[in-house]
């Protein structure tokens, strides 16, 4: 991983602006899972980190960009940029990432090109629709799930994908498998969100529901709820909520089921993950540490 942090610094040097620096090295960097995964998977490719730092910079910019659409104060327990230096630099500061990762990315062959490329194109509609279905209370498993896999598995998908291009592996079996632990990451992040604490989140505990979205757990209590419950929750939608209604929240989901029933989801798509890799010890290795995460 130390070659993939030293091309994303190399590439934020060639920016050649101080500020860019400055700020790109107040984030954290994150898991780097998608680095993580375009290692594992091209090793002995030459240009695999140039392809891991190129990832990881589109993935840095879609969250400067996410944050300041969600008018979000802390990324990964840290001050957001738009929270200490403003909206406006927070979004142009993505765009010089983004547009960064895309010079480097041109000079790759172009079936590798266009797979990340077309997957910011996805990233984005989810990011889209994501906000879209928070104005009202979505209870569409499958409109839900759509929107997961642009916003969040199409990234990874394709990082998986391209880097199986790279070194001609099975492009399909590891498309799936990306699309597979990318869904499965981001149901137990939903999960998450409702069964951890504020510390170990680096953001307030049961916010996805303040911020008006229906995540699995709340779509499948909607569907168990009596009339007068359905109200209740429905009512308690994207707005701040005291620590009763939080909690009246978590004891229906355990009467319920509920966050059982969304982690069995994601329990099923990693083991669809792991079928389609089942020789690669380290792929293997990579879901089994994701679904733990959640208990
Ligand atoms: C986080 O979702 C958001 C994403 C994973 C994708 C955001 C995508 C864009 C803003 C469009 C792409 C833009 C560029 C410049 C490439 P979340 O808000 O559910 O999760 P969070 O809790 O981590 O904020
Ligand atoms: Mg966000």
């Amino acid at each position: 991983m130390q070659r993939v942090e030293k091309e994303i610094q190399r590439l934020i040097t060639e920016c050649d602006y101080d500020e860019v620096t400055r700020l790109f090295n107040m984030l954290s960097g994150g898991k780097r899972l998608r680095a993580k995964l375009i290692l594992k998977i091209a090793a002995e490719h030459k240009d695999a980190p140039l392809l891991a730092a190129i990832v990881e910079l589109i993935h840095a910019a879609s969250l400067l960009h996410d944050d300041v659409i969600d008018e979000a104060d802390t990324r990964r327990g840290m001050a957001s940029v738009n929270a200490t230096d403003g909206s406006k630099t927070a979004v142009m500061l993505g765009d010089i990432l983004y547009s960064k990762a895309f010079t480097e990315l041109v000079a790759f062959d172009k079936d590798v090109a266009q797979t990340i490329a077309a997957s910011v194109t996805a990233l984005s509609k989810g990011e889209m629709m994501d906000v879209k279905m928070a104005e009202e209370f979505n209870v569409d498993e499958e409109k839900y799930l759509d929107m997961l896999y642009l916003k969040t598995a199409t990234l990874i998908e394709a990082a998986a994908k391209a880097a199986a291009l790279l070194v001609a592996k099975d492009a399909e079996a590891h498309a799936l498998y990306g699309r597979n632990l990318g869904l499965s990451f981001q149901i137990i992040d939903d999960i998450l969100d409702i069964t951890a604490d504020e510390e170990s989140l680096g953001k307030p505990a049961m916010n996805d529901f303040v911020e008006g979205k229906c995540t699995l757990p709340y779509i499948y209590l909607y569907e168990l709820l009596s009339d007068d419950e359905k109200e209740r929750l429905l009512s308690s939608h994207a707005k701040k909520i005291d620590k009763s209604e939080t909690q009246w929240i978590q004891d229906k989901m355990s009467e319920y089921k509920t966050i059982e029933k969304s982690f069995a989801v994601a329990q099923k798509l990693s083991d669809e993950a792991k079928e389609a890799l089942s020789n690669d010890e380290d792929l293997v290795n990579i879901l089994d540490t994701m679904i733990k995460r959640s208990y």
